[in-house]
């Protein structure tokens, strides 16, 4: 989104710490562009493990952060630029408009605002704030508005500082979910919807050079497809989650046109289908509210997007252009990365993409 600032860094690092498994690139600055020096992903649960979200404690990120820097070789004393990500329920971001206001009251004026339209409330509050532009014709600004707690930030920041990290910027996920679509792309009009699929959740981001930005997370992902494949095919988490990454939506490939996933006879909707209401839902809704919708394609990012057949599926639902989205496309990359697209690197590139 931060397009024309100059990116004055020579190498970045991004790092988006999921759920599920950490995500780290490691990039260098080319006079035009970026070069891909490594990357890593590494999940944080054991294979095969159910995992119950409560018992996920933070403390199980900092051995497997350590052991990444390990093995890409950085040693994180010597890391100058770092970008990381936080998300998730303490966290908050919108864009709104209000009258002209002088920098020197922004920003008490915007604290005040931001109680009315974030839902995190009290003194443990963070607030930042960007001004998008201002209106010509009503000389209205247009302001994003982002918050998140204190604890949360606090509890970032311990992950990175036990493996021996400097926190550097911390950005809002779903910021870095349209960063990594918007830095990487030539748009000049149009909007974007971005689905970031993770473990737990869908991030859904409606992005496009000149629309309202918007942003809400879902709260199906990756863990409750496996737990609808379990139920429908009778398999421990071990073997759904297999089963899963295998054939995706598809029963079998010679009968690529059935998918059983989504014709479970179970009363209650799959984990996919409640994720494509819920896209609906606030399409319909982002159109009624910011009076646009010159959609011009979908975007699938995170480990989920992987999920074979999901492309068409949701295509065919929500009729919108969607694709997979490959993050490496504008990168120049070494001879071992050439073939490399993994959309589940698109937030960690987006966050080492990010101008200082
Ligand atoms: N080939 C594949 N097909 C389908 N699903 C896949 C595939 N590879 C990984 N996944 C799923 O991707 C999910 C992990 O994705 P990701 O790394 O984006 O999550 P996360 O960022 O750790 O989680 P969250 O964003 O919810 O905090 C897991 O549920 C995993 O089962
Ligand atoms: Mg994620």
């Amino acid at each position: 989104m931060a397009k024309e600032k100059k990116v004055k860094f020579k190498e970045s690092i991004g790092l988006d710490i999921g759920s599920h498994s950490i995500k780290m690139v490691h990039l260098k600055k080319l006079h035009q562009g970026f070069k891909l020096l490594n990357y890593e992903i590494r999940s944080t649960i054991p294979d095969g493990m159910e995992p119950v979200q409560s018992d996920l404690t933070s403390d199980r990120y900092a051995p497997v952060l350590s052991g990444m820097l390990k093995s890409m070789k950085i040693n994180p004393k010597k890391v100058k630029h770092i970008v990381s990500s936080i998300g998730g329920d303490n966290t908050s971001i919108k864009q709104i408009k209000t009258i002209f206001l002088p920098d020197e009251e922004l920003e008490s004026a915007l604290f005040f605002e931001a109680k009315k339209h974030l839902p995190i409330g009290g003194s443990e509050m963070l607030l930042d704030y960007q001004v998008i532009n201002v209106e010509e014709k009503t000389n209205n600004m247009n302001i994003l508005l982002a918050s998140c707690t204190k604890d949360l930030l606090q509890e970032h920041s311990a992950i990175l500082a036990a493996s021996g990290l400097t926190p550097g910027i911390v950005d809002l996920e779903s910021l870095a979910v349209a960063n990594s679509f918007a830095l990487n792309s030539y748009l000049e009009e149009g909007i974007y919807v971005i689905l970031n699929m993770g473990i737990f959740k869908t991030n859904m981001v409606i992005y496009g050079p000149k629309a309202k930005f918007f942003a809400r997370d879902v709260g199906w992902g990756g863990y409750h497809i496996t737990k609808d494949i379990m139920k429908q095919k009778k398999m421990s988490y071990e073997e759904a989650e297999k089963f899963k990454i295998e054939h995706g939506l598809k029963e079998d490939d010679d009968k690529a046109d059935s998918s059983s996933l989504l014709a479970l006879d179970i009363t209650e909707k799959t984990a996919v289908e409640m994720i494509v209401q819920e896209v609906k839902r606030s399409i319909r809704f982002y159109v009624k509210e910011a009076g646009n919708s010159d959609f011009r394609k979908l975007m699938l990012v995170g480990g989920s997007a992987k999920l074979k057949g999901l492309p068409e599926y949701i295509a065919d639902q929500i009729k919108l252009e969607t694709e997979v989205y490959n993050p490496f496309v504008n990168l120049e990359k070494p001879e071992k990365f050439q073939q490399k697209q993994d959309p589940q690197l698109a937030l960690a590139l987006g966050l080492a993409m990010r101008p200082e």
